[in-house]
């Protein structure tokens, strides 16, 4: 099957020099881009900036910013049967770019901030994607009902929700404790390696498109 996965944070130009980003270390999408590749399947990885390798037998289009990953996934959505958006996107970016450095002056600056593409929101829309659409939510607080109310909006079969607040998991981490959740149930994992648990999601992943396949 063809696979298409986001990784890693965005870079959203303020200046020639500066940016705004996130602390997303793309470990979690790389391990799941990883895994479906181990299962011989042929995998697109779309990636922010990160420090990581590119997993072994992955195809790697590497972005920076919301909007350059958007026209990534729009272009190569249309031949996928699974996508899994485990990039943390900007949603907001600086609505012009300096053309050269700001230079410091004035006790205060203010920056105008507008919305960026909400790309795994367009991808049934926009795209008329009809394959398995799984998305991440990395929530502080409500974590389920934050997840649910994704699941619906952006048309997903699968959010898979991390709790960002608790100590030692999600973003920067080795390690992450996530619940499933699914239109009809939610299932909590263990605590585990990234890469242990990329396995465990790309196991439910498949399973899923396999039910998603038999009844249509
Ligand atoms: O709305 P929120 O950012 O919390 O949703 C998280 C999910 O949506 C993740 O799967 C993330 O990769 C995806 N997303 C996206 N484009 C955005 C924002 C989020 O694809 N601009």
């Amino acid at each position: 099957m063809n696979i298409l996965v986001t990784a890693g944070p965005t870079r959203e130009p303020i200046d020639p020099v500066r940016f705004i980003g996130n602390r997303s270390s793309g470990k979690m999408g790389y391990e799941i881009a990883a895994a479906f590749a181990r299962e011989g399947h042929t995998v697109l990885l779309v990636s922010g900036p990160t420090s990581l390798d590119v997993p072994d037998g992955v195809d790697f289009l590497p972005v920076e910013t919301a909007g350059e990953m958007h026209e990534a996934v729009s272009t190569h959505i249309g031949r996928m049967q699974v996508a899994v958006f485990a990039a943390a996107v900007a949603d907001y970016m600086p609505s012009k770019v300096a053309k050269e450095k700001i230079k410091k002056s004035a006790e205060a600056l203010t920056l105008e901030l507008v919305r960026a593409p909400d790309i795994l929101g367009t991808c049934r829309s926009k795209h008329g994607f009809a394959g398995t659409l799984v998305g991440f939510a990395a929530e502080t607080e409500n974590l389920i009902a934050n997840a649910r109310e994704k699941l619906t909006r952006k048309q997903c079969d699968l959010i898979i929700a991390n709790d960002v607040s608790k100590p030692g998991i999600g973003f920067e981490s080795d390690q992450n404790e996530v619940t499933l959740v699914y239109p009809d149930r939610i299932e909590q994992l263990p605590l585990a390696s990234k890469h242990d648990l990329a396995h465990q999601l790309v196991r439910a992943i498949l399973m899923l498109h396999t039910e998603k396949s038999a009844t249509h």
